[in-house]
């Protein structure tokens, strides 16, 4: 099984970028952490980071084979139309991280045009939230490929 992992805008200086909120891990740091946790499942792990929006919607149809992806788009959030059109094309299984709560943030990052193609969405839990959506996303893509095995 393989699932993509994907940072939006600005997310490559996590560490150095506002650490109150994004916590002092590095992006190296999250993926590495992931990628054990996906190790344990047995599942690979293509990480990608960009700030442009057209380079991760190639991204993403380039991948369109695989399983999974896990998103923080970053503030593509809140405006990226076409990154939420990509997504929704995309015929895996689909979680939204953010490492911060953005519903007790400004109110123009309460309104997410990506969570609504997801299969979830996890924010406020730092970096933890990327394993949250790990745990959640296997278990769900192993359940939906026995389901099309059965008669
Ligand atoms: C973020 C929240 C966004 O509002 C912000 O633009 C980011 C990071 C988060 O992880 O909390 O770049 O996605």
């Amino acid at each position: 099984m393989k699932v993509l992992l994907i940072a939006g805008p600005n997310l490559n200086i996590l560490g150095q970028r506002q650490p109150e909120i994004y916590g002092t891990q590095t992006l190296a740091e999250i993926e590495e952490l992931v990628r054990k946790r996906a190790e344990e499942w047995g599942v690979s792990i293509r990480p990608y980071h960009s700030n442009h929006e057209g380079a991760i919607i190639d991204f993403i149809q380039q991948e369109g084979g695989a399983d999974g992806l896990i998103i923080n788009p970053g503030a593509l959030s809140h405006y990226g139309y076409a990154l939420r059109d990509a997504i929704e094309a995309f015929a895996g299984g689909k979680m939204e991280v953010h490492l911060s709560n953005v519903h007790a943030r400004e109110s123009f990052r309460q309104n997410l045009v990506t969570a609504p193609v997801m299969d979830g969405v996890v924010c406020g839990l730092g970096w933890r939230g990327y394993l949250a959506a790990l745990d959640a996303l296997v278990p769900m893509l192993q359940e939906r490929a026995q389901k099309q095995v059965k008669p």
